[in-house]
């Protein structure tokens, strides 16, 4: 695709105002943060997501690449959650040090201790990649396993830039048909309703756990609508203080919340600290494990998706104890980015050297909680001082490069012209019941693109905005 910046200014207006207004008659929208009951009351303060007004060029090969990575993935997420004391081995230093991290692991000791088995198990992931630029090398970021994001939004901008390309064709000279086609709402849908269908109890509804005053409850929003309208499955939205005021167990395992039974648990909240303001949320969270709805996720699926575990299953010979085929092993390995935990004498050494080289996560999700650049050698200098336990609250990731583009971005009604850099996320969903798998699929995608300038990627925390690709 040629740079968007040369684009006649005119043009430019015509397609931000297209773009405008096709967000708004299709749904493409966020709450407003100016307006205060926006995150309250649907369909009031609503303004259209902050997007890239054209989809940005990625290669087909690291396309494709990233799609045939996703059923693996998922099946690594499955194996990896039923060994219980590799997970609780992994975080138990973290455990020490982390509060958050600890209690979740208090929950998944307790579900070990009673024996609980997860017959029904559903994921609905999103591993997020870039293209690191000097080596062409499609790298993970991280995988997903709880209250990943924009499934509801992403297929929207594909419609959007497809839209676009094909009304603007002759000015554009670009093919729409070269924006993979992204089913992701449709298709998280439709294995939520498949889940729902394995719990067989026809008046159980979904439970979405969300977070009070969600201003992008309209992503949220899109999954359970297309649930009623095309499966005919009833939702409630709770969140964690109100399934503590309302949910109860009954004696079968049955869990019920105002009322109504429960089949399947939705996360879109609980994946951080803020999310349990007092023991009344820890409450909600133990009841909810506790019981025979399937969860989405688990806690054994959602510490799989920590951090540390990504850095414990990139060392040597680990995946070889979940995965028997050699083809997926080597393809899994081959997206990993260097990783080390903090005991690693000559990483963090190396580090303290080129902190440009690395980023230093926590145990944190949800964005704005990484350590870029000199801060990652001040933060090891001091841990290495205080010679505290601290360092075990954090894992050293290889700094990835992607490529900086010219992009035009569009925020609020407003054009920007920035250069960027793209995190591509793929959407996956798996479903098994015992023994069937029934299903185990690549769901779509998620491009963000965020100002190279800014280190953090997240749409919903402001440093980012929502986008697709141009295969090339
Ligand atoms: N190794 C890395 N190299 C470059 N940027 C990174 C790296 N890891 C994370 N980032 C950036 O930081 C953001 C947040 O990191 P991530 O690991 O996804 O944590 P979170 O759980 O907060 O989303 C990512 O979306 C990406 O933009
Ligand atoms: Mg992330």
């Amino acid at each position: 695709m040629s740079d968007p910046h040369t684009i006649d200014p005119e043009l430019i207006q015509k397609l931000v105002h297209d773009a405008l207004v096709w967000s708004s008659l299709h749904g493409l929208v966020v709450g407003d943060r100016n307006v205060e009951r926006s995150g309250l009351v649907p369909g009031v303060g609503m303004v259209h997501a902050p997007i890239a007004l054209l989809p940005n060029s990625f290669p087909e090969v690291q396309w494709n690449q990233a799609c045939e990575l996703a059923p693996i993935f998922n099946k690594l997420v499955d194996r990896v959650s039923l060994d219980g004391k590799f997970l609780q081995d992994t975080l138990s230093r973290t455990k020490k040090v982390d509060a958050f991290t600890s209690r979740l692991l208090d929950i998944h000791s307790r579900m070990l201790q009673i024996g609980k088995k997860e017959d029904i198990r559903l994921g609905l992931h999103r591993s997020d990649y870039m293209l690191d630029e000097k080596t062409n090398l499609l790298l993970q970021i991280e995988l997903n396993t709880i209250s990943c994001s924009f499934s509801g939004l992403g297929c929207l901008v594909s419609d959007l830039h497809r839209s676009l390309l094909s009304y603007y064709k002759k000015q554009l000279g670009l093919d729409s048909q070269k924006v993979p086609i992204n089913a992701s709402a449709s298709k998280f849908a439709e294995v939520l309703a498949k889940a729902w269908t394995e719990y067989s109890n026809p008046s159980a509804v979904v439970m979405v756990v969300v977070q009070p005053g969600e201003r992008n409850m309209y992503d949220q929003h899109w999954l359970t609508a297309t649930l009623k309208e095309r499966h005919n499955v009833t939702s409630i939205r709770k969140t964690l203080a109100e399934i503590d005021a309302q949910g109860k167990i009954l004696a079968d395992g049955t869990l019920q919340v105002d009322g109504e039974t429960v089949a399947v648990i939705y996360f879109r909240a609980g994946y951080a600290p803020t999310d349990y303001p007092s023991e009344s949320e820890w409450k909600a969270r133990l009841l909810m494990e506790e019981s025979s709805a399937i969860k989405c996720p688990s806690i054994s699926y959602h510490l799989t998706g920590t951090k540390k575990v990504q850095q414990e299953l990139a060392k040597p010979n680990v995946l070889e104890s979940f995965l028997e085929n050699k083809d997926d092993i080597a393809k899994v390995r081959e997206c990993f980015a260097g990783l080390w935990s903090l005991d690693d004498l000559d990483a963090v050494k190396s580090a303290i050297q080129k902190p440009e080289a690395y980023v230093m996560k926590p145990q944190r999700e949800g964005g704005g909680n990484n350590i870029y650049g000199d801060d990652v050698k001040e933060t090891l200098l001091r841990l290495q001082k205080e010679g505290s336990e601290e360092e075990a609250a954090y894992i050293l990731m290889q700094r990835i490069f992607p490529a900086v583009f010219p992009t035009v971005l569009v925020r609020d009604g407003i054009c920007y012209k920035e250069h960027a850099v793209s995190e591509l996320g793929i959407f996956s969903a798996y479903l098994r019941n015992k023994e069937t798998v029934i299903s185990n699929e690549q769901c779509g995608y998620l491009m963000r693109t965020k100002v190279s300038s800014s280190n953090e990627g997240g749409v919903a925390a402001g440093f980012a905005v929502l986008d697709s690709l141009y295969l090339i």
